[in-house]
């Protein structure tokens, strides 16, 4: 029998095996994967040169137990069908219901193949052990994730083609410091909301309408190792988290992560409801769960409970249906919709930049395990 992507050492096996597998009608997933809008999961490439020279001796006890823990994969062919998966009634499901669903796994493919094409590609340009090892690791996980939510897609008669997303999706540019901030937030809230959902299902086993549920609780445990890593990272140069302009930019990430997914999330209502799930209940959980990781390295944390920041998320969620509706009504007046959405988005996101954060006293080593 041929490899299977969760049993694939490297992120290249993985992407080989999945590409091994028979063709489906793949465009019309591939076209949701390639678009890139500020709610769509985008492509990052950096100066890998300047990564590439990063120094983690200031580190190096927290670093060599974590990577002897990525190194020792204990999620090793977990990411695969086995007899805990049920079958799925792809027909009997609600169209509107099942239409959200793709729509979520096709985002999640993508956000977590966005991961592994960045970090195989800081493992490619590299030339520091320390830093090549970490990277060819988390590219292993996020390719193995990547490709058993295809495996789910195939059922539905749909697949991501990565391949052809490698090379033709656009790459946004961000510099080192921006993606070492991007990138530790979306690792710890990937952990959040993945074990969130998790949790919730555990207790309400009847809401759980489709098997890949299950596997979200390793899963998120290699999220939070990937966070780990960068946690390490933004700790081997002090400046990075305690500059005057540094601290702003954190805040910015943390309030641009946040609101976007909170938007995004409040686009798929039947989800949420299927799951059982209220998205403002949700969001607010997944925020808390990650502000209280974020205190292993950020100097602060927002203030989730300030009587400005849900009726703000309201605002801008309501000027987003509102870009929505503008961009397909089209011509003249789709356009002054749209104009209209998105001053009312930006000003709303100014007004949650004011809101004062909460300072923190990060301890001094980072390190964490997964606690929820
Ligand atoms: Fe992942
Ligand atoms: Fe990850």
């Amino acid at each position: 029998m041929n490899m299977h992507s969760s049993n694939a050492a490297t992120a290249e096996e993985a992407i080989a095996a999945q590409e091994a597998l028979p063709p489906l009608t793949n465009e019309e997933a591939t076209k949701v994967a390639m678009s890139n809008t500020l709610l769509t999961p985008r492509f990052y490439t950096t100066d890998f040169e300047e990564m590439d020279a990063i120094d983690v001796t200031p580190v190096r006890k927290d670093w060599d137990k974590l990577i002897g823990q990525m190194k020792a994969d204990p999620n090793k062919g977990h990411f695969r069908k086995n007899e805990d998966w049920d079958t799925v009634d792809w027909d009997g499901m609600e169209p509107k219901l099942k239409a959200e669903f793709i729509d979520f796994l096709i985002s999640s493919c993508t956000a977590e193949f966005s991961g592994c094409v960045l970090y195989k590609e800081m493992k490619r340009r590299g030339s520091n052990e320390d830093i090549t090892t970490l990277f060819q690791l988390m590219a292993r996980d996020e390719a193995r994730h990547a490709g058993f939510i295809n495996d789910a897609l195939r059922e539905a008669g749909i697949a991501v083609n990565l391949g052809f997303l490698t090379q033709a999706k656009k790459y946004t540019y961000f510099r080192p410091k921006f993606i070492y901030y991007a990138t530790y937030l979306s690792e710890k809230i990937g952990y959040a909301r993945y074990i969130t959902i998790f949790r919730h299902l555990e207790e309400h086993p009847e809401m759980r309408f489709h098997p890949i549920f299950k596997w979200f609780r390793e899963w998120c445990n290699d999220e939070f190792s990937h966070g780990e890593a960068f946690a390490l990272l933004l700790k081997t140069d002090p400046k990075l988290t305690q500059s005057w302009a540094n601290r702003m930019w954190i805040k910015f990430f943390l309030t641009a992560v946040f609101s976007t997914m909170w938007v995004r999330d409040h686009q798929r209502p039947e989800f949420h409801k299927a799951l059982g799930v209220d998205p403002e209940w949700y969001g607010q959980e997944v925020f808390r769960k990650t502000s209280d990781i974020s205190r292993q390295v950020f100097p602060m944390v927002l203030d989730i409970d300030h009587p400005r920041w849900k009726p703000t998320l309201r605002r801008m969620e309501a000027a987003n249906v509102q870009i929505a509706k503008g961009r397909k009504q089209g011509g003249v007046g789709g356009w002054v919709k749209r104009m209209a959405g998105s001053a009312t988005a930006g000003f709303a996101f100014l007004s949650l930049m004011t809101i004062p954060v909460e300072k923190n006293a990060v301890p001094d080593s980072p390190r964490l395990e997964p606690a929820y």
